[in-house]
């Protein structure tokens, strides 16, 4: 691209788009209830959801359902869907029980694989965040829009920062405005800053979240906010500035501005430990706050990598990539007992249940990804030790309905000696990967290798200290963050990072990767406990408050 204005050679145009009270819609738009209605999905006796107009209302989420009509009588509480006694498929009981019934989360897993379905038209850089939120590197579609509409009128600008082009930034969204811009009602002759090649670039970047939002809305009904920026952190911040269906701008002129008053836990990375040290350190909360400090100071304090990534940050700069979803490497079906099951007739009705719910999972990520497990495993749990058991593979034949698994999950279990009481059973399909055939015949929607896009810019990252050059600088390794309240979290294991959506899959796909590392060993027959298990106490404690207890 030999015509790209040089401003825009390491600059990248980044979405942050996240779905609007995602399970909430996806049950409004099931039953037709409109949005300016109170709504919540509950889940037993709690809300997991709640919708705009009831948050209105004073609704929280994770109310209890009493709390919730006490404060708001008219809301309409929308249970998940679940699995009943013999069901083949996830059902809307109208009264489920948990001592008889799993939560379902496939129909929010469904919607969500339409809406990524439709990000993949525009864009092929897609980091997804939990089942509603991702990242979109868009710069490429946005630099060949820009080249095509605006550079061959303005070849003597090229190498200048501003293009002059006149942009109705009011059409494009909420655009956060810098200190020396009026906007007011008053002032009669709007006064946007001149434009400049960057600005240019969010400005494209915004039509097409627009027209990514218009094609979500006319296909699935759903409603999303958006954040559009040069950065990951920013762009994210902004989604969740203005809510609901609303996108937000940011430009480079009122990025710092913007970042001032953000409570600097809100940032990404910094919401866990690591913010916690900062705060108490500096005796700070507000990113503002941080910028009294030279990279040499935080660097002193936090050491080098860390350092200069919280001057970075707390000024919205960031150098972290976009980086493409991945096929996930197990799939679980799990359900806590409380109280234990005692025996196998109280036993017997989960068989089913679970295996319906991980033959469904298995077909899906066959379809999305291509790839198929390699071993199916029981982990089973009574008093506070995991244990396992390889119950094998099963070849795609065997698979056209649940009934093969179903009836090997329930010998290989009927045949351990020490199965009762029972506190939980999970089914996990571990080892996925591509055969041949998956290779010749799948569409492989989703699955991209991580694409090879230009890095970062050194210009963008504000004073990099001397001795240090910034690419060894940024998330060589990932901060020491753990889920307090962050989104993500850092896999003390891989040290990846990891959506707090998905840190149960992770911690799952580590253990089913011991698991299919023993299985080489010794296959099939054994019963084997697991070296150090992790205990619901260890689970808990690495999840925190996100998740409700298992269903
Ligand atoms: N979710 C959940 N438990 C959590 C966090 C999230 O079940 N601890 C579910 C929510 O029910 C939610 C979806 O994951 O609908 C996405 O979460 P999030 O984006 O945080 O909230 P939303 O409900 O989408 O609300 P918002 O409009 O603020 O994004
Ligand atoms: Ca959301
Ligand atoms: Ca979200």
């Amino acid at each position: 691209m030999s015509t790209l204005p040089t401003a825009l050679k390491n600059s990248r145009c980044i979405l942050h788009i996240d779905l609007d009270c995602f399970y909430c819609q996806v049950e409004q738009v099931r039953l037709g209830i409109p949005f300016d209605v109170p709504a919540a999905v509950q889940q037993w006796r709690g809300l997991i959801a709640v919708n705009y107009a009831a948050r209105k209302a004073g609704v929280e989420r994770h109310a209890d359902i009493d709390d919730a009509k006490k404060i708001c009588p008219n809301i309409k509480l929308l249970h998940v869907a679940t699995y009943g006694p013999n069901d083949t498929e996830p059902r809307y009981h109208p009264n489920p029980d948990r001592r008889t019934h799993k939560v379902s989360l496939e129909p929010y897993r469904n919607a969500s694989r339409e809406i990524f379905k439709i990000f993949h038209k525009y864009c092929g850089t897609i980091q997804k965040i939990g089942t509603d939120e991702g990242f979109l590197d868009v710069t490429e579609t946005v630099n060949q829009r820009l080249i095509e509409r605006y550079v061959p009128q303005l070849l003597d600008k090229l190498h200048d920062e501003d293009c002059g082009v006149l942009i109705d930034w009011h059409t494009l969204g909420v655009v956060v405005t810098s200190p020396d811009e009026d906007m007011s009602e008053s002032s009669s002759e709007k006064q946007w800053k001149t434009t400049t090649w960057r600005d240019l670039q969010l400005a494209i970047g915004a039509e097409l979240a627009t027209e990514i939002r218009k094609e979500i809305y006319d296909k699935l009904q759903y409603t999303c906010s958006a954040g559009i920026a040069h950065y990951k952190t920013v762009a994210k911040l902004c989604s969740s500035k203005n809510k609901p269906n609303k996108q937000t701008v940011l430009r480079e002129a009122a990025r710092q501005t913007f970042m001032a008053d953000v409570p600097f836990k809100k940032i990404r990375n910094l919401g866990g430990k690591l913010g916690a040290e900062v705060g108490s350190d500096l005796e700070i909360s507000n990113a503002r706050e941080l910028w009294k400090y030279s990279i040499k100071e935080l660097q002193d304090k936090f050491g080098v990598s860390t350092g200069l990534y919280i001057y970075n940050i707390c000024r919205g700069v960031d150098d972290e990539e976009v980086t493409s979803m991945k096929a996930p490497k197990s799939l679980m079906a799990a359900k806590a007992f409380n109280p234990a099951i005692q025996n196998p007739t109280q036993m017997q009705p989960w068989f089913s249940i679970l295996s319906v719910e991980l033959h469904t999972r298995i077909l899906r990520n066959y379809e999305d990804f291509g790839t198929w497990p390699k071993n199916i495993t029981i982990r089973y749990r009574s008093f506070g030790s995991y244990r396992t058991k390889a119950i094998g593979s099963l070849p795609k034949d065997d698979m056209k309905n649940n009934e093969s698994l179903l009836k090997k999950f329930q010998q290989s279990y009927n045949s351990i000696p020490d199965a009762y009481p029972c506190l939980g059973l999970d089914l996990i399909a571990s080892g996925l990967s591509h055969d041949e055939s998956s290779k010749s015949h799948t569409l492989n929607r989703f699955f991209t290798t991580s694409s090879t896009s230009a890095h970062l810019a050194n210009s963008t990252i504000i004073h990099p200290p001397p001795p240090v050059t910034k690419k060894n600088l940024f998330f060589k390794k990932p901060l020491p963050v753990k889920p307090t309240d962050a989104e993500t979290w850092v896999c003390d294991n891989c040290k990846q990072t990891v959506s707090v959506a998905d840190i149960d899959e992770h911690t799952d796909y580590h253990f089913a990767l011991e698991i299919s590392q023993q299985d080489s060993n010794a296959p099939n027959t054994s019963v084997k406990r697991r070296k150090s298990p992790p205990t619901n106490e260890d689970k808990k404690k690495k999840v925190n408050n996100f998740f409700l207890p298992r269903s």
